[in-house]
Formats: C-alpha cells, structure tokens, sequence
C-alpha cells in the first residue's frame, strides 16, 4: 500500500551536522542490558532498528572512562581501543540500512560508585553518589586538573567513536546521570570558581566539552546534546526557564539538540502516569532558541501524533526509544500505509526492567527484542512451515495469542479456542484495571494480525475437555490457559497456607477482576510485589472501600522499582488515602481481621478488615494439560504427536514472559534441536594472554 500523504512530512530529510537523516524517525539512546557483555547481540538489534527505516540509530550511554562506570549495570564502553571494533559492529550494521549511527558517549562522575574500576568518583563538589543503590562511597570535587583530564577524555572518545564509524556524537547532559548535568545543576554544583554559581560559570564545562567535540570531531560527525529541559523539582534543580537561557548561551554550538525530561523515571513515564505527548509542555518554545535540529520523545506510537509535533513547531524529529523498541518497523510500516500493523508500545517499562536486573533487554510487545542475534528472531519475519500439521491451540491469552498468530504467520493451520467469550485472557482482564488500558494492546495488536491469517480459526465459548481433543485429531496441542491467584495465602513469605478462621472473608484480584464490587474496610495482603497489589487498591478506592495495604517487603510493588514506578505507585496510593503497613506479614486470617507479625521481630498486630483480598502468587490452570498426561496411552490413537503446556499454564509469570513463551513455541515447532543444546548463542570473551 502508498503511505498515507498525511505522513510525507515525517519522510522529509533533516540536516544534521554534515549528515543529512533520510526521514525524521530518531530512535534516541536507550540502553538494552547488553552493553560490553553482549556486543554482536546488540549490533543486530540495532540493524534490524536500520532495516525498520529509523533514519538515525544511536546507541545506549556508552562510558568513556574507567574513573566513571556504573557497575553492576552493563552498558557499552569506550575506555580504549580495545572497545573501537566492537562499536564498529554496530555503526556498520546500522549503516548496512542507510541509518545514521549515534554514539552517547556518557560520563557518569557522581552517579557510578565505581564498583569494577575503583577508582574515586568524581564531581562537582564532595557529595555521596546518587545511585538507586545508595552506595556509601562518596564523589569528590573536581579540582582543575581533573577538570581538564575529563575535557581530555571526552575528546579520545569522540576520536574513537569518530574512528568506529559513528556519524553523530553526543555530549550527554541528562537524566540527572552525567557529570555534565551535575555542573549544571546549582543542587550538585556548589563551587566557588569558575565553573560554579553563575550560570554562565555552571554551563562553562558543558560548553568546553560541546567545543572540544566540535573541534575534535566535527567535520565528519554531527555532535548532539541531550539535556534535561526540567528536572521536576523546582527552582533548585534545572527547570524549563533555566534550561531556556541555557540554550540561548550554546544556541548554535551544537549540531543538534535532543530534549527529555526529567530524571530517567519522568522520561520513561509508563502509561500508568502519563499519556503518548506528556513532554509537550516541558519542550514547548525551547525550538524557537535555536536554529538547530531539535528531538524529542513522549512514547511516540501514532503517526498523527508525530505529524502534530511537527507542525506545531516543537519538534524536527520524532526521537522514540520505547516505541522503537516494541515495533523496530514502525516507520517503514506508515511508509507502506501500513498504520494497523504498527506493534504500538504499551508503556509498562518491562524494557527497563532488563537494563535495571542487568539482563538482556525484554518487551512485552516485542518478544524478539534481545532475541535477534542469539535465537535468530525477527520481529516481523519467521521461517516458513516445515509440515502440513496441525495445531491447536487452547486459550487465547497473551501466549495462546502470540503462539497462533506466529504459526499462522510460519503457514501452519491453527485453531484457537478459548473458554470464555472474551479473547485476550488476563490483558483483557487487567487492562480494564485503573490507568492499564493501554496493556489491551497486547491483545488488539495480535487479533488484528489474526483477522489477516486464514490459516488460524479463532472458537470462542469452546471449553474442551480431553474426550473432545481427541476427536477433533490435532497433531499437536498448546495448553495455554493461564493461571488463577491462590486463596491461601502462600507466596513469598509463607510456603504454608496462613491460618484461615471460619467466617472470614476472603477475595483474590481474579473475583474483582470477574466484577466483584467491594466497600467497607478491605485489607490487600501483597506478597506479589509488582503491579497488582497497587492496581487493586486504586480499583477498591475508587469503589469507595477503605484500602489498608500490607505488605513483607520495605515499600509497595517493590519489584515496580525495575520499571521506575514503585516511588509513584506509593505516592498515588498515599493520595488516595491507602492506609500502608509494609515489613508486615498477614499471620492470620479471622472473621473481621487479620493478625500481622512484624518480618523482624515477629511481633503481632492485630487490624481489622471486613474482607481480606489476598494479592500473592498464582498457580497454573492445569487440569486439561493434567488429564491429557494421565491418558498419554489414549494419544496415538487419537493422532496426537504432542502436548505442551505454555506461558502462565506452565509457570506464572509476566505477560512479556507469555508472549515470549507463545513466540518461542511457535519458532521452535519442528524445527530440529537438540535436547542438550544450548538454547541460544552466547559471546564468550576472548582470553588475553596470561
Ligand atoms: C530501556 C531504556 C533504556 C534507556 N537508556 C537510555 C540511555 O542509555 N541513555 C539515554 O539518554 N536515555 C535512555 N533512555 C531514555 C530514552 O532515550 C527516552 O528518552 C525515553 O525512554 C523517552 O522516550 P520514549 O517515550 O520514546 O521511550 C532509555 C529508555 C529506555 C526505555
Ligand atoms: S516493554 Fe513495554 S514499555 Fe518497553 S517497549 Fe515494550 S511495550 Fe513498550
């Protein structure tokens, strides 16, 4: 199909520097849980970004220096030559596509504590490092010597980026994560010489090192700058009218500017707190400063969206990290009128959730994103059928979905059948939750892929049980039915069930989730840890319950750390008057209340509650895989080859877990493997000499 002329705007080339961009689609820097360790993985992500026709393709953060590296996570390095070929890999893959190639080269200073090198992290003035860790090591300030070796550093970095074929580079200022952003900042920066009080004197280094670049590089690359237009905290942090005079200090120094805001929790802001275009205020005039190119972001997934950016003057290029993520061919989807097809992000940040536990990137849109290189996945392409079996697949939540439209696309006749009327399982469920109707996108984007695959018959209201599995005489058997919330208690902390005394009333997420209403006092026992607990509170808020929330752990939705929200979830459930008793563990359940032992002490509570709503693991809904076990003598007979159980059926876990496990049935099927094999490819490092 011709892409929609609505769009041409989006397609327009942009001058960059000595580079020119071939459409304004900018997958700015984000970082993938890779980095050093995984360098040939991440090269093919990055192509297959290119192949998807992102006119620019940057990199993550990429350290310069061994005095400024943020261990335990893993991004790239540019410490020294040795690092320049594996960059190469990647500038060179993504040129294979005709996409520029971004470095951010990233100096970190007072936000690493420098756990590999040790070597004493630096500043602008003597203060603890602020990491998520806390780490007790503290930065020291800068004297003018070390001022001028970081000025040196950035240099030998930008040559080597230059040298491993980059075509723009960064000077990174945002994200309250460099050095630079530090000096700009009069929080951090509390020096009494050249380079402290003014601003003039604040925005001295970022200066230098914006020359410094420009000088050392500036003819065959186009050098960026990322900054924090407001750092959300008011007067004492950068905010917009700061950050507006201090682009009209560097207007025109460099070759383009990139916009986000805040901390790297208001710039990923998950669609739990903020909708697609949150930035636009926060960037709103700061275009009009200079003559430059300027990018932004704000989980950009709609074209029009893009195009509004556009036209209204706040943007030249539509930067995306998120978006990219989920679907690396978004822009040559609107290229080829494709709009339907784009694999819109749904802001849930399970994509950070790899960088922040120092695992290979994951997305719950996506689920070859990571898996490029070491499965040979494709997001939009898989092998063809080897065979004319057949498959059924039975419950269409986020596995049995991905799994049937993924061997319809390999060509392989699939019938899906799901219980209820409804398709989507728990996304269908949960996305009616409090702010979580995005995560519908899980299941809208595969039915609508569906609808174009003749191969996959979709049955709703088809409880089977095993007699009638064995009469339709499918060769293989995907069990994907999903999980339930236990009723006992046992999670995390107790592997028995708590003592439940009679009369007591006692609700899982899966009855509210069915349209139970509840008011009166409700005790949420967490033992989950991630979104749910949260969600069901805003849900019996808003049905006017009085919410006590308790919990083992130190926090609420402690895991939601991983996607940068549990410091929002516990202020949005503070707002609404949650009641929140953490380092506390139901120890018994009665009519009427519970009894809480402190996780310390073991000391009781007792708290009284009407009805306890226990939020805390799941187990699989296994009885037809179970029963399909137990008559394994009938199979044969019946002409099927094999039964398999998937996603949440097999283990509850995420939903990016069940799309991942439905993909990775569908790519695996008939495909020949060895039980002993390892499952993926793995970079090993090369030994140096001894
Ligand atoms: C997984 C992930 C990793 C990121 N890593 C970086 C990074 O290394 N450097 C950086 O400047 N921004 C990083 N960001 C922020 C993004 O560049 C971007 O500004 C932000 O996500 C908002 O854009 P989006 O809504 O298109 O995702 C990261 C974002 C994500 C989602
Ligand atoms: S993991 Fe979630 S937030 Fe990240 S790109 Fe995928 S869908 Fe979007």
């Amino acid at each position: 199909m011709a892409r929609d002329p609505r769009y041409d705007i989006l397609f327009e080339p942009v001058r960059i520097g000595p580079h020119t961009t071939k459409n304004r689609f900018y997958q700015v820097p984000h970082c993938t849980g890779m980095g050093y360790r995984d360098l040939s993985a991440l090269a093919r992500l990055r192509e297959i970004k290119a192949e998807g026709g992102w006119g620019v393709v940057c990199t993550e953060q990429v350290e310069i220096h061994p005095t400024s590296e943020i261990t335990p996570f893993i991004e790239l390095r540019l410490w020294d030559d040795q690092d320049i070929p594996g960059l190469a890999r990647m500038s060179e893959a993504i040129h294979r596509h005709d996409a520029l190639a971004g470095i951010e080269l990233a100096y970190n200073g007072m936000n690493g504590p420098n756990l590999y090198s040790r070597e004493v992290p630096m500043g602008p003035s003597h203060l603890p490092i602020a990491t998520f860790t806390a780490d007790p090591v503290q930065a020291r300030a800068m004297d003018k010597e070390d001022i001028a070796d970081l000025r040196r550093w950035h240099r030998q970095a930008a040559l080597r980026a230059e040298s491993a074929g980059f075509d723009i580079v960064y000077v990174y200022a945002a994200h309250g994560f460099g050095t630079l952003q530090h000096f700009l900042s009069r929080r951090y920066n509390t020096r009494s010489d050249e380079y402290g009080g003014s601003l003039v004197n604040r925005v001295r280094l970022l200066r230098e090192i914006i020359e410094d670049t420009k000088e050392a590089v500036g003819e065959r690359c186009a050098v960026a700058v990322r900054v924090t237009v407001d750092e959300l905290i008011g007067p004492t942090g950068v905010h917009k009218e700061e950050m507006a005079e201090i682009i009209g200090l560097l207007a025109e120094l460099p070759d383009l500017w990139d916009f986000v805001l805040g901390g790297w929790d208001n710039d990923s802001q998950t669609s739990r707190f903020s909708e697609e275009g949150n930035q636009e205020p926060y960037i709103a005039g700061l275009k009009s400063l200079t003559s430059k190119p300027v990018v932004g972001v704000g989980r950009f997934t709609s074209p029009d969206a893009m195009v509004r950016q556009i036209r209204k003057g706040l943007l030249d290029l539509i930067g995306a990290a998120r978006p990219s993520i989920a679907d690396p061919f978004l822009p040559r989807k609107v290229e080829e009128g494709r709009i339907e097809d784009i694999r819109e992000c749904i802001g849930c940040n399970i994509c950070i959730s790899g960088d922040m536990t120092m695992s290979p990137i994951r997305c719950t849109q996506n689920p070859t994103m990571g898996e490029e290189w070491r499965r040979g996945w494709h997001p939009e392409r898989i092998a063809a059928k080897r065979s004319d079996s057949t498959v059924l697949v039975v419950g269409a939540g986020p596995a049995g979905l991905e799994c049937a439209r993924a061997l319809g696309q390999r060509g392989y006749r699939v019938t899906l059948a799901e219980a209820s009327a409804e398709l989507g399982g728990r996304v269908a469920r949960e996305c009616r939750l409090p702010h979580a109707g995005a995560w519908g996108r899980v299941r809208d984007h595969r039915l609508q892929q569906l609808a174009k695959l003749p191969e996959v018959e979709i049955f709703r209201e088809s409880p089977l049980d095993a007699d009638q599995i064995f009469e339709f005489g499918y060769a293989h058997l995907v069990i994907a039915t999903g999980a339930y919330w236990r009723r006992d208690g046992i999670a995390r902390h107790h592997l028995e069930s708590i003592p439940i005394g009679e009369g007591a009333r006692i609700l899982t997420p899966d009855d509210l989730m069915a349209g139970a209403r509840l008011e009166g006092s409700v005790l949420i026992y967490d033992d989950d840890h991630y979104y749910m607990g949260g969600l069901m509170a805003e849900l019996l808020v808003a049905q006017g319950a009085a919410v006590t929330l308790v919990t083992p752990a130190s926090e609420v939705s402690n895991w939601a750390r991983n996607t940068l929200e549990q410091h929002k979830i516990q202020a949005r459930l503070l707002h609404l008057g949650v009641r929140i008793e953490t380092n506390q563990a139901v120890a018994r359940i009665e009519r009427g209340g519970v009894a809480t032992a402190c996780v310390f002490t073991g000391r009781l509570r007792e708290l009284a509650a009407e009805t306890v709503l226990l939020v805390t693991a799941r187990l699989p809904q296994q009885a037809l895989y179970r029963g399909l076990l137990d008559r394994r003598g009938e199979w044969t007979a019946a002409g099927l080859a094999s039964v398999t159980a998937i996603g949440d059926a097999w283990a509850p876990s995420t939903i990016a877990a069940a799309v991942h496990a439905g993909r990775r049935y569908a790519e695996a099927f008939e495909e020949p493997h060895s039980p002993d094999a390892m499952p993926f490819r793995r970079e090993v490092t090369a030994l140096a000499g001894a």
